[in-house]
């Protein structure tokens, strides 16, 4: 149902990818927040990670009336390629479609092709108040491998964050 692929720089640096990297609900757990996005910024962002040697970033794409629609992005990086070690990061862009599955299935896709690149372990650090991400990872069979103490400030209060880790 969901499908990864390469982000377009011309065709999917959109005004809805735009609205998603500025809205301060999708970004509430990651320094994003701290940014103007523009179109430009976003397409240069774009270029860079298609040219990068050790960070895939990838569309999560779903169809809606038989044609593909971007939902949210999914990184694969930095690749660590002497230990076949990356980190993945993602996020939903579209609200009312959180919560139907898809961000389980981005990080199942994401699994995929990590094994294709001979990656052996993946990594996703996530901050304690942020539960679905906790979520979407349990669901593909990462587990708790450490916690970071008072690692990040959210309304001016302190919290753990965990680092969840998955052998391939
Ligand atoms: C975190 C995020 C990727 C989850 O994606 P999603 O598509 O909504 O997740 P799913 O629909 O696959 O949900 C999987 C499970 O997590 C649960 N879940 C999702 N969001 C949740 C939330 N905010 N609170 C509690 N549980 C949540 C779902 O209910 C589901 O549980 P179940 O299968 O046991 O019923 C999405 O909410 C998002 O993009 N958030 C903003 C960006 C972000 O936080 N990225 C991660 C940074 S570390």
């Amino acid at each position: 149902m969901v499908l990864l692929k390469k982000l377009n720089p011309r065709k999917d640096v959109t005004k809805k990818y735009k609205k998603w990297m500025n809205d301060k609900e999708v970004h509430k757990f990651s320094a994003q927040k701290l940014k103007k996005h523009t179109l430009s910024t976003i397409s240069k962002y774009v270029n860079s990670m298609n040219s990068s040697k050790n960070e895939i970033l990838l569309g999560i794409f779903i169809k809606i009336d038989n044609k593909l629609s971007h939902i949210g992005n999914i990184k694969i990086g930095p690749i660590n390629f002497f230990y076949k070690t990356a980190y993945i990061s993602y996020f939903i862009g579209e609200k009312n479609l959180w919560k139907k599955g898809y961000g389980t299935q981005a990080i199942k896709e994401a699994i995929k092709i990590a094994k294709k690149k001979k990656i052996r372990k993946l990594k996703a650090g996530f901050v304690e108040i942020n539960p679905g991400s906790k979520r979407v990872l349990e669901k593909n069979g990462f587990k708790k491998e450490g916690t970071l103490k008072s690692e990040e400030e959210h309304n001016k209060k302190r919290y753990n964050a965990y680092i969840y880790g998955k052998a391939l």
